[in-house]
């Protein structure tokens, strides 16, 4: 059966892989809109993004709303320019969407789209969770409509901002984080120990040039600079976050995890981001995130150059 979904993001190299992989799944996912957040790049730039990305894929027919462009609490947005590029696209060479976004904010979005459905609907979360956040502060009563939340981020141990201690986009929002993962929505987090078995390493991205298709082209372009960070962090290539959150819900067998209790820290200076995940059942709280570490990366590929190659 078809899912309906709700991907909010932040494009964003990843974010734009994940969006290619749920385009073309038209079988499986029914995308009833996506929603921009500020993150890898500001606002106005994630959400230009989001548009070019649907325009390259002739997926116009699908709604974009930018919504929240700066945390809830935090008053500085850390962007990742020098991961992501100036335009947040790498360095891909792309043809301008000819559209705006829609005119509603994208928490508003998310909630008459939620209430307007007639089937509870999956949020697929691949940036800070501040539209998030928003929508359920606004209108408690979405709970309800929503089957699942699948997030990208957060991480068992290490994180990847500078200090070490937090994944970039719970350390962009950790007051949007820690509302999200307490408002009783069924949820899964896909955190760094999980996208690490997503690493594009050199080898796969010249695969990609195979399969002789612009979109495939486009992503070995938009990956490069990303690829040259990830090396910095000790990986061995490009690592595809955001497209594991997608992954997830078109093929959840691929992960292992388990439910966990998750708090997220929010003032200290050392570890503000970082999500305390209660990985061997110790404190006493009550598990309310199923938390994955693992991912199958062999089938991962499979499912993604089978995508690209659609193209
Ligand atoms: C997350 O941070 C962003 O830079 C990526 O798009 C991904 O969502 C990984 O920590
Ligand atoms: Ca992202």
């Amino acid at each position: 059966m078809t899912k309906p979904i709700i991907i909010d993001c932040d494009p964003g190299v990843d974010d734009a892989v994940a969006l290619f992989l749920a385009f073309s799944r038209k079988n499986d996912l029914n995308i009833l809109g996506i929603t921009t957040v500020g993150g890898n790049v500001p606002l106005n730039a994630v959400t230009a993004n989001a548009l070019t990305t649907c325009h390259h894929a002739n997926m116009n027919h699908i709604p974009v709303h930018a919504g929240c462009g700066r945390p809830l609490v935090k008053t500085h947005l850390y962007t990742a320019e020098h991961v992501h590029g100036k335009s947040g696209l790498g360095n891909a060479q792309l043809s301008l969407a000819l559209r705006g976004p829609g005119a509603q904010h994208g928490v508003d979005f998310i909630i008459e789209t939620l209430h307007a459905h007639p089937q509870k609907v999956t949020l697929v979360a691949l940036g800070p969770l501040t539209n998030l956040a928003m929508a359920l502060v606004k209108d408690p009563s979405i709970r309800d409509k929503v089957e699942e939340l699948v997030f990208m981020g957060g991480a068992i141990y290490e994180g990847n901002t500078p200090g070490g201690q937090a994944e970039f986009n719970i350390y962009n929002d950790p007051h949007a984080a820690h509302v999200v993962l307490n408002s009783g929505l069924k949820t899964t987090m896909i955190g760094l120990e999980t996208t690490s078995y997503a690493q594009l390493t050199r080898e796969r991205a010249q695969e990609l040039l195979t399969l002789g298709n612009p979109t495939a082209k486009m992503v070995f372009d938009m990956v490069e600079l990303m690829h040259i960070a990830d090396l910095d962090w000790g990986k061995k290539g490009c690592v595809l976050h955001d497209v594991c959150a997608v992954a997830y819900v078109l093929s959840p067998q691929y992960f292992k995890g388990k439910a966990c209790h998750v708090a997220v820290e929010m003032d200290s200076p050392l570890t503000q981001g970082r999500t305390v995940v209660d990985w061997h059942g110790k404190n006493s709280q009550s598990a309310q995130v199923f938390v994955t570490n693992e991912m199958d990366t062999e089938a991962f590929f499979t499912l993604l150059f089978q995508a690209l190659s659609t193209y």
